[in-house]
């Protein structure tokens, strides 16, 4: 990382420090994606849902204050711990990595990586102000970050990212509630070379037979039919809620055999 890079990081931790941030009483428990706190901004408090990443990634450090320091998230240091792990393994060299990190937010994951040894990493988010973040926060940490919808993408949005010749996909905290579907997903594995990684998590319910949101059907489906060949998975606590109480998730690690097709999906 760069000398500039590592100011940044000393910058935000100092703003971490002075951000007023107060949650709902622990007795009321809302559905992750309506989780909400309250943050001081100028004198005044001001209620923001957990989910708003706009608003959220706005405030330098607040992210970073609330997801990682007091609810304990340490999903992009999860996942960078098992992608390494299984690289060491199999005698494969971070250095050779070429990631699409899906979902790249404010830049935690691109920064686990960076720290891991990779040296190109490419960031996609849907929303413009996770990129301002990044640039403000942690620049130079990605080659490039596009603001796409992965749902849709454009033409000339997918020509550049498949001119990035890409070996890796890392997808953190972003899988579902209304944020990354499985078409998104299934089109950024797409864009990945065969034989390449992909490290992701998932919320454990999402890959309950019982759910609903078509994840599970169509992970167990690239699962079963080895486009995706498993190395590893971790069950885990990604963070506590609001309530105080642990959520579950699921860390997988595994390589790319060959692309999803459409009658995959759900
Ligand atoms: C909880 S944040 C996780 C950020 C980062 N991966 C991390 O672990 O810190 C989820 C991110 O996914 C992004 N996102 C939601 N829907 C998306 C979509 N369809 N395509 C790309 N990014 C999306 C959101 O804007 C947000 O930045």
């Amino acid at each position: 990382m760069t000398v500039a890079t590592n100011k940044c990081i000393e910058q935000r931790r100092a703003l971490h420090n002075d951000l007023r941030i107060a949650l709902p009483p622990a007795n009321l428990s809302f559905d992750q994606d309506e989780e909400w706190c309250v943050v001081c901004m100028n004198g005044e408090w001001r209620e923001i849902r957990l989910h708003d990443y706009d608003e959220l990634f706005a405030v330098p450090g607040l992210y970073e204050r609330l997801l990682s320091d007091i609810l304990k998230c340490d999903s992009p240091a999860r996942i960078r711990e098992l992608l390494e792990a299984e690289l060491v393994a199999g005698g494969q060299q971070a250095s050779a990595l070429r990631v699409l990190d899906l979902g790249a937010g404010n830049g935690m994951v691109g920064e686990e990586l960076a720290e891991m040894g990779v040296k190109f990493i490419v960031g996609v988010d849907i929303i413009e102000a996770a990129a301002e973040a990044t640039q403000r926060d942690r620049p130079g940490i990605y080659a490039d970050y596009h603001i796409v919808n992965m749902t849709q993408l454009k033409q000339n949005d997918r020509c550049e990212l498949v001119e990035c010749r890409f070996n890796c996909l890392t997808c953190v905290a972003a899988l579902g509630f209304g944020d990354i579907p499985t078409e998104a997903f299934a089109n950024a594995y797409n864009l990945i070379e065969p034989g390449g990684w992909i490290a992701f998590n998932i919320k454990a319910d999402f890959l309950h037979p019982s759910d609903d949101t078509g994840f599970a059907r169509f992970i167990r489906s690239i699962i079963a039919d080895k486009t995706l060949e498993i190395s590893n998975t971790q069950h885990y606590q990604h963070r506590i809620g609001t309530n105080h109480q642990p959520i579950q998730y699921v860390a997988i690690v595994g390589n790319k055999r060959r692309d999803v097709s459409e009658d995959m999906l759900p």
